[in-house]
């Protein structure tokens, strides 16, 4: 047990997969897992193993923003020794040919700002997904009908955002799309040499203004659930 995960050590997977909200992590576990067990509850922050095609997996949810996403994942990876972390989430589309309802994967996230800034000081740290896990998880994704996009995203602290140059700017830049995790996820897989990945369904996007009608969330976020779970066993 741990200061906010209540599981036993052997409770929890090598691969985890953390979407930002504990009930997707409840649901995703329900519809994709076998013999699913919850394994955390401490502050509702709910966690379930189980196993999909023989192999053990961790579904935790990690909250919103990097702070939240650095509590459950420091103690994962030290404390449960998980090797294999995979963000599945929502993310805000930043460009014209990124659909609502494609999936994006992430291959580094900008940030402003990471909870890791205090220990990197001058350095711009560039957080990026392990290669093995992004190739398997791009292959993954072309098999379905999914529109698919590999880049860069903005990892923000901020989800009512009063900067509108700065959006211009990772626009203007490729940024694909804005969530508020993986940069963070990204810094702790490096400093602990594990293998960490963010697949993101586009929910909203920031230049059309359009989002996923909350009947068509299940399926589109059902294709990034199956995504990742290929990845991490590819
Ligand atoms: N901003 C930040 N995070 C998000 C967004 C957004 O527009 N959409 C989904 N997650």
């Amino acid at each position: 047990m741990t200061v906010h995960i209540g599981a036993k050590p052997e409770d929890i997977a090598e691969t985890v997969l953390m979407p930002g909200d504990p009930y997707r992590a409840k649901w995703a576990a329900e519809t994709f897992l076998k013999d699913a067990k919850c394994v955390n509850e401490v502050r509702g922050m709910l966690g379930f193993t189980g196993t999909w095609n023989g192999n053990r997996v961790t579904i935790q949810g990690s909250g919103m923003g990097m702070p939240s996403l650095s509590i459950y994942a420091n103690e994962l990876m030290k404390d449960y020794n998980a090797q294999t972390l995979i963000r599945i989430g929502s993310c805000g589309a930043m460009q014209e040919d990124v659909k609502v309802r494609d999936v994006i994967i992430a291959m580094t996230a900008t940030s402003l700002s990471t909870p890791s800034r205090g220990i990197f000081r001058e350095i711009n740290f560039a957080p990026c997904a392990d290669y093995s896990l992004l190739e398997a998880a791009v292959t993954a994704s072309r098999k379905r009908d999914v529109g698919t996009h590999v880049g860069g995203i903005y990892s923000s602290d901020v989800f009512y955002d009063e900067r509108p140059d700065l959006t211009e700017q990772m626009m203007r830049h490729g940024i694909l799309g804005v969530e508020m995790e993986a940069a963070e996820l990204y810094n702790l897989a490096a400093r602990h040499k594990r293998r960490a990945l963010a697949v993101l369904t586009v929910s909203d996007h920031l230049i059309t203004h359009e989002a996923l009608p909350s009947d068509q969330r299940e399926k589109t976020f059902g294709d990034m659930v199956e995504i990742a779970l290929e990845a991490a066993f590819s």
